[in-house]
């Protein structure tokens, strides 16, 4: 598949990047600023060591891609994929981003009281298929292939197709995911985050995650 990433120079979006690529996915980086982009490009491709190469460009030419990843600040989330979206319609675009408000991230503090996703969504129009994943996923240890994510991925959105495709990409990162309904469930992904800083915090550990059970494994 081809993957965009918009601020995949992130720590969030470059550990998806990576775990993509190594999957076999043809993932393009992007950034404000192409070169920044083609500099953590080059950094992903030491790290891949020749088993698959990633790309960089700005967020305009990640936006090229089939499918659209948003990994940037929730202050730049808006306008990030604003500045795409004549390259949106028709397409999945995944919103990773958290609406935490700094400095106090670890309190549950949605913008309106609504889910940013949905905010998002409203403003995109129904002709993007906004998806929402991976609010919960730590990128302490996306970069280390080796290592099983101890967290589950919520994956929610109201085009059930589309969900599906970012369930099956979060199973190419090694990440056990779950259809978790409409888009407007986001929200409890979304706080739960803050909830996970909280714990990291109160018993020092760098990335806590969920796990859904009472489901049987397939
Ligand atoms: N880090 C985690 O463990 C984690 C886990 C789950 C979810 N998330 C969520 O994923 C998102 C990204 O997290 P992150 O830790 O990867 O963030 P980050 O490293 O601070 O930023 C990601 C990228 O966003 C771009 N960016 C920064 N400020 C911007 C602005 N004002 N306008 C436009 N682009 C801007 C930058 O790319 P350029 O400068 O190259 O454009 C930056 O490299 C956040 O919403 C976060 O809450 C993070």
């Amino acid at each position: 598949m081809n993957i965009g990433i918009l601020g995949g120079t992130g720590k969030e979006g470059s550990g998806l990047a990576y775990r993509w690529a190594l999957a076999g996915h043809n993932v393009t980086i992007g950034s404000r600023d192409a070169a920044r982009a083609a500099a953590s490009a080059a950094e992903l491709n030491q790290l891949l060591n020749g088993k698959a190469t990633v790309r960089g460009g700005d967020n305009g030419a990640a936006a090229d891609a089939d499918v659209i990843v948003l990994t940037v600040p929730f202050a730049a989330q808006l306008a990030s994929a604003e500045s795409v979206a004549t390259k949106l319609a028709g397409k999945i675009f995944v919103d990773v981003t958290v609406p935490l408000a700094p400095p106090k991230v670890d309190r549950v503090q949605l913008p309106n009281g609504e889910s940013a996703v949905v905010a998002l969504q409203r403003k995109l129009g129904p002709q993007v298929k906004v998806v929402s994943a991976f609010q919960n996923v730590s990128a302490t240890h996306l970069k280390e292939p080796g290592h099983t994510v101890d967290c589950d991925v919520l994956v929610c959105g109201d085009d059930a197709a589309a969900r599906e495709v970012v369930v099956g990409l979060a199973h190419d990162a090694g990440l056990n995911a779950w259809h978790a309904g409409v888009l407007a469930n986001s929200i409890a992904a979304e706080a739960l985050t803050s909830v996970l800083i909280a714990i990291n915090k109160r018993y020092k550990v760098a990335g806590s995650g969920i796990r859904i059970t009472g489901v049987p494994a397939k």
